[in-house]
């Protein structure tokens, strides 16, 4: 019992019931909400270098934009990702024994888990860490042409579907968790929202990867 005691902050809630809440928080905001703004943000490229590189001036206008990407992007990542990590070391799939589709589910979203922690700090890496601060201009359309080179655009084609399922499917599982879907019937509508979300995602996200390809060759 000793060890209860050390690890319940009231009856009945544990400090581990708590960081999942906290870890399973920083996925949806602020991680799945950036995700969102930033496919979006990205889709100016459909309009051109001009409108793109216009942009990312503008965003990167926003005051404080570096401190505040590192403390509401870059940490919840690094938090959220140890977390699932963690997840992953104590997963007990058994999907060969019962083959549900939400059995399916857990496994897959353990799997582009690891898909999105290798693409997330790569992206992050070749788009602002190398430009910004190894080579001294930040990225720019022309920078971004760089996808069009043939290994790196298989990379960002698997690297979009993977985040992409990783924000909808996790949504899905937040929501239960959360106690926001307990009934067959919201569970259905949620379902319908998370396909959609995946739709638009993926759509948004290739949308501007194709531009970049097809303008870098
Ligand atoms: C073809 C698709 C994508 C393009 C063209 C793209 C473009 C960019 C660019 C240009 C930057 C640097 C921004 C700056 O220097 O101001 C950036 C940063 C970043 N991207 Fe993407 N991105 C794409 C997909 C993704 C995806 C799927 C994710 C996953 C959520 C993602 C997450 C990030 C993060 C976390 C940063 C760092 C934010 C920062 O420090 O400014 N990106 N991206």
């Amino acid at each position: 019992m000793e060890a209860t005691e050390t690890t319940t902050t009231s009856p009945g809630i544990s400090r581990a019931y708590i960081w999942t809440k906290v870890f399973s928080f920083l996925g949806v905001v602020p991680l799945a909400v950036f995700t969102v703004i930033h496919l979006y943000g990205n889709l100016t490229a459909i309009q051109g270098p001009e409108a793109f590189n216009d942009h990312l001036v503008k965003t990167r206008a926003f005051p404080f934009i570096d401190l505040l990407t590192i403390l509401f992007i870059w940490v919840p990542f690094v938090m959220h990702a140890i977390w699932g990590m963690m997840k992953i070391k104590n997963a007990r799939p058994n999907n060969i024994r019962f083959n549900y589709w939400d059995n399916l589910r857990y496994i897959t979203q353990r799997v582009s888990a690891i898909g999105v922690m290798l693409f997330v700090p790569a992206h992050i890496f070749k788009s602002k860490i190398q430009p910004t601060w190894l080579e001294g201009h930040p990225a720019t359309f022309q920078h971004m042409l760089e996808l069009a080179e043939p290994v790196t655009f298989v990379v960002y084609l698997l690297g979009i579907l993977g985040v992409a399922y990783h924000v909808a499917n996790g949504l899905w599982q937040a929501a239960i968790g959360w106690g926001f879907t307990t009934t067959q019937k919201a569970m259905n509508r949620m379902q319908v929202f998370c396909i959609l979300l995946f739709i638009v995602l993926l759509t948004m996200g290739y949308a501007s990867l194709f531009t970049f390809a097809r303008a870098g060759h």
